[in-house]
Parts: structure tokens; sequence; C-alpha cells
């Protein structure tokens, strides 16, 4: 037999956050013990699922072992509206309500409605990498805007303006943001907001932290609350905020005026895969109607290792980090003279034993070299790992 040839359409197909992960399991093989702070997964630390969304899942296991509606059972749907009225979002009803596997599947089912091949998606760099993903996936191309680390990460409006052509279709904006922990401000959403509106463009509003916000200084803003007339894509998750990313349960919300049309292409898409775990969506209403106090801990906890993260990276000779606002993520700058941050952090790894992923994973400045720290890790976890990164970082220097 000769061999099987993958289509061309996944060449460039790249997901940095878990394509390391294979390295450092064959150091485990080994028998080496490795600190991993690549996987933005909390339930991998000490973080737990809150036990009344165990109970809505259980209590209704009987009655949900056939396929669900294709756009979400009714109860989550409502659910969702309601978040999206609380948020300032208006006009939306449970019909403007997908249900999805995850974020993920809602991200992906959005880009494959709006973006022909050969068309573009402004998307931040750095970045989530799914987004560049699933844009390859579909032969479009890459279309990527700075954030500005000098302004806290928040997005460059005159790059973003600058990046815009005839082929753009949409914008993307992931706020919190991962992997820089920024939040952004009202001011610059305003700004991206009115430049889709000058070039006819979907605003793509990834808001899947919008509840893990470390400082009270800093607030978050959804896009869609900004303007009743921009058609706006939210996209959220359960994975995060409700410590359960193994369920897969995420929605998107439709808001703006004209979205009919494409909001009616993305439910065909939604129909065509028939529905998302029928059991999983009972945990939707209890989430974002029942209490919160789960937060409270989470939130506490993260805040403590954001601050060791921040203070440990900026003592480091060569390394400088903005204070993340949100999440568990930091992306600090290597300011050391390397050959390529992949091979940084490759060295790194084999040398000291801990995985962070690098920033060309995520896109990032040209000339300019960063990681990515996912500070979910216990105290103890955090300042080994910090110990043995200033320890590889000297012997360098
Ligand atoms: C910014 C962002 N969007 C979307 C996702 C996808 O999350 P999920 O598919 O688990 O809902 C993630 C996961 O890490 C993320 O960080």
């Amino acid at each position: 037999m000769s061999r099987i040839l993958p289509a061309d359409r996944t060449k460039n197909v790249r997901y940095a956050i878990r394509d390391l992960v294979v390295k450092a399991q064959e150091l485990e093989k080994k028998g080496e013990k490795i600190i991993y702070l690549n996987i933005g997964d909390p339930l991998k630390y000490d973080f737990r699922t809150p036990q009344h969304l165990i109970e809505a899942v259980e209590n209704n296991w009987q009655n949900s072992s056939s396929y669900a509606d294709s756009m979400g059972i009714e109860e989550a749907r409502k659910a969702v509206a309601g978040e999206a009225l609380r948020l300032g979002i208006k006009n939306v009803s449970k019909e403007d309500v997908i249900m999805t596997s995850g974020g993920s599947e809602g991200i992906s089912m959005a880009i494959g409605a709006i973006m022909n091949s050969g068309e573009n998606i402004l998307t931040p760099k750095p970045g989530y990498p799914l987004y560049n993903a699933v844009i390859n996936y579909l032969q479009g191309q890459e279309n990527e805007y700075e954030l500005n680390e000098e302004d806290n990460w928040q997005p460059d409006i005159d790059d973003m303006r600058k990046r815009i052509n005839e082929k753009t279709q949409a914008i993307v904006l992931i706020n919190p943001n991962n992997p820089t922990g920024g939040v952004y401000t009202r001011s610059i959403l305003q700004k991206v907001l009115d430049l889709a509106g000058e070039h006819n463009l979907v605003v793509f509003s990834d808001e899947t932290y919008d509840k893990l916000l470390l400082d009270e200084d800093a607030k978050f803003t959804a896009a869609g609350s900004l303007s009743d007339d921009i058609p706006v894509v939210t996209f959220n998750t359960l994975s995060k905020n409700y410590l359960v990313p193994g369920w897969r349960v995420g929605w998107c919300i439709f808001s703006g005026a004209g979205i009919e049309d494409y909001e009616e292409a993305v439910k065909k898409l939604a129909r065509a895969r028939l529905s998302i775990s029928h059991p999983m969506q009972y945990a939707v209403k209890p989430a974002l109607e029942g209490r919160h106090d789960h937060l409270v801990d989470v939130k506490n906890k993260l805040r403590k290792r954001r601050d060791i993260t921040y203070k440990r990276l900026n003592e480091i000779n060569g390394i400088s980090c903005v204070k993340p606002r949100a999440a568990f993520y930091a992306f600090p700058k290597i300011e050391l003279k390397i050959e390529s941050d992949e091979k940084f952090i490759l060295d790194l790894l084999k040398k000291e034993k801990v995985l962070f992923v690098h920033g060309s994973g995520f896109g990032q400045k040209q000339g300019t070299n960063h990681f990515r720290v996912v500070f979910a890790a216990s105290e103890e976890a955090l300042s080994e790992a910090f110990d043995r990164l200033e320890n590889y970082v000297e012997k360098r220097l």
C-alpha cells in the first residue's frame, strides 16, 4: 500500500498548546517529573466543579439520552438569553442563541458560515490559536492585528484599521484575553465596533473568561452591549467560569441589525451536526441563574497566584511581564538573546522540567519573544517553576 496523504487544508492547522505535551510525556516516560504550566484547564490543578452543577446533570440523566434540539435545549437557551440581557446585549431572545460543543464548536461554525476560501478574518496577535487553525483549515487567510504590550495588551486600533481589506469578513476580539490576561477598556471596544460598522464587518467577541476578573478596577464590558446595530456574535462557555471544560458546553449569541441570514447559515450547520451532548446542557440554567459563590474562592486563589507570577517573573533578569487582569494566563517577554522562543521553551523543559508554551504558538510582534504561563497551579508549584526558570535564565546570562 502506498501512503495515505492528508488533504492540503490540514497543513497549516497548528495548536501549539497541546503539540508540546508530547515532548513532556517523552521525558515523563524516562522517569522525570514535569511541572505543567501549559494547559488552561483549572481541573488539572486544585479547582473543582461546583456541586450544584453536577447534581443538575445527574438529576436529568434519565431523560436526556435522546438527541437534543439542534439549537440546544430550551431552558439552556432561555438562560443564555437572560444572561445576554444582564450583560446589556439588547433584543436577544432564545431564538438568537445556539448551544455549541464548547465555545470551540461555536467558533468553528461561525467562521465556517462567514468566510469563503481566500477571504480573511482579523484575529489578535497574540491570540487563542483555534481561530487561525480554523481559518487555515477552511483555506482562508490569516490576518492578524497587534495587541499593544505597552498599553496593557489593548488592541492596536490603527493596526486593525490598516489590515482591513475588501476580503475581510470579521474582527475577532478575545476579552478577557488568552494568552495575555488583558481586559479591554470600553472605549477601545467602542472603537472596534465603530470600525466594524464603517466596513460592514461582523464582530466575533470571545468572552470565555468574563467572570474571572482579578482586579476591582478592571471592568468587563460585553462588546454586544455597546451597539444595537453592529452585528456581534458573542461566544461563551461553561468551561472556565464554571470549571467544567470536559463537559463541552458553550454557546453563541447573535445580536445587531442585518445578522439574520448569517445567523440562519450558522443554524444550518448546527442542524447538520444534530445536537451537542444532551445531559450536560442541564447545567446551563443553574450555572447562569444559580449561586456563584465558587467564583469568590476561584478568584481569591487566582489573584494570589497572579501576584506571585507577576512578582517572580519581573524579578528575573531578562524577563518582564505585564500584569494580567483576568483569567489565569500571563504572557511574559523574553529580553535575552535567544535563537527562538520555541527552542528556549523546549530547552527549559529538557533542563529544568517545566513546561510553558512558546509565544509564537499564539503569535507575537515580529522581533519579540514571549511565552505563556498558566498560573492556575498551586502557589508551591508556581514558586518551584519560577525558581527553575530563574536558575535556567541565570545560567544563560
Ligand atoms: C479564548 C478561548 N476561547 C475559546 C476556548 C474554547 O473553550 P471550550 O471549547 O472549552 O469552551 C478557549 C479555551 O481555552 C479559550 O481560551
